[in-house]
């Protein structure tokens, strides 16, 4: 099962999560220190997808750094341009990322992120909406093809939200002199939001690559009183941990791999421990009867991204 290391937890003191308490680290050194051990642990555990951003604190340069003594090495990179990060690593900031879709965000952002070359294989639009129009910017698309041909790019976007699908379907039917421009899908799916199954079998015809991300629910996999309605959930993937001898997060994790087996399933593990724990999706493997009890867990995509919408930066 093709694990990667997503890194939106790794450089910066604050993240999206289920936790209350708040263990923001504002040292930059520390952030760096603590960065390059969970990649260095990566490699070595066999992960070879790492997927970056500009918005995610110091951890694109952080890759940057990491990737300078790796010449030669199979590792393949993915970074997205369109959010800036400006809290500063103020452990008391609000406002995290800022979001821009223009061509200009792109030009710059790409001064940095082509840093990334020759390991950096996927270029993706950050949260792809239709509000920012995005999908529709024709300097925009033009850039991104210009990019994808000149430097051998996959192009792709990432999405979030209630209409995930309707993104995606639109990105497909997005052509530039002609030929589709996007090949990857970096997309939310889990065991409680699966609406990416509708658009399944399109990709797969198309040829696309999908990146699956927040494959833990951002944390709300693990058991949790404020969540009374998932209590069976819980029971559930908690059985199926006993049985394999692994944490719920591997669990789940074999479940999307399972569903796309041919996806790389982002691992947003922010600790070495976590990493070595959910790298456990490769000791065991479901059966289809537990695949399809799991399955049952879904719930509407508007619920669940209106919980998401509540989760808090700590
Ligand atoms: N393109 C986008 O718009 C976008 C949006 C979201 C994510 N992503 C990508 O997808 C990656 C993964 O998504 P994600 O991190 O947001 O969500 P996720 O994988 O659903 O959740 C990750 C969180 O689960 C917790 N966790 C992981 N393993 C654990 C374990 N063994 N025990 C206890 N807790 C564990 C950690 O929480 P704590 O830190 O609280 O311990 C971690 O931050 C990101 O790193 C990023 O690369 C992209």
């Amino acid at each position: 099962m093709n694990l990667g290391l997503g890194m939106a937890a790794i450089g910066r003191p604050h993240y999206i999560n289920v936790r209350t308490n708040t263990v923001a680290k504002s040292n930059v050194n520390e952030l760096k220190t603590d960065g390059f051990k969970v990649l260095d642990e990566a490699y070595k555990l066999g992960v070879r997808y790492f997927d970056t951003a500009p918005g995610y604190g110091l951890a694109e340069n952080l890759l940057i750094d990491w990737l300078a003594d790796k010449k030669g090495l199979n590792i393949e990179v993915a970074t997205k341009w369109g959010y800036t990060y400006v809290a500063n690593f103020d452990p008391n900031a609000k406002v995290h990322e800022l979001k821009e879709h223009s061509i200009s965000k792109l030009k710059e952002q790409w001064q940095v992120s082509n840093k990334l070359l020759p390991f950096l294989t996927t270029y993706q639009i950050h949260s792809a909406t239709l509000e920012t129009g995005v999908l529709e910017n024709e300097a925009v698309l033009n850039e991104l093809f210009f990019l994808k041909n000149e430097f051998n790019l996959k192009i792709g976007i990432s999405t979030t939200g209630e209409n995930q699908v309707e993104v995606i379907k639109k990105a497909l039917d997005v052509s530039v002199e002609n030929k589709p421009l996007f090949d990857t899908f970096q997309s939310t799916f889990n065991m409680l939001e699966q609406s990416l199954l509708s658009v399944r079998g399109i990709l797969k015809k198309e040829n696309k690559r999908l990146i699956v991300k927040e494959a833990l629910a951002n944390g709300r996999i693990f058991k949790n009183s404020n969540y009374p309605e998932y209590q069976e959930f819980y029971r559930t993937v908690e059985n199926l941990s006993k049985k394999y001898e692994v944490g719920v997060d591997a669990i789940t994790l074999n479940f999307c791999a399972n569903i796309f087996p041919e996806a790389i399933i982002l691992s947003g593990a922010s600790t070495i421990n976590q990493l070595q724990e959910n790298l456990k999706i490769n000791s065991f493997n479901l059966s289809e009867d537990e695949l399809n009890l799991l399955k049952k867990f879904k719930v509407e995509p508007a619920k669940y991204w209106n919980e998401r919408k509540k989760l808090e930066w700590n």
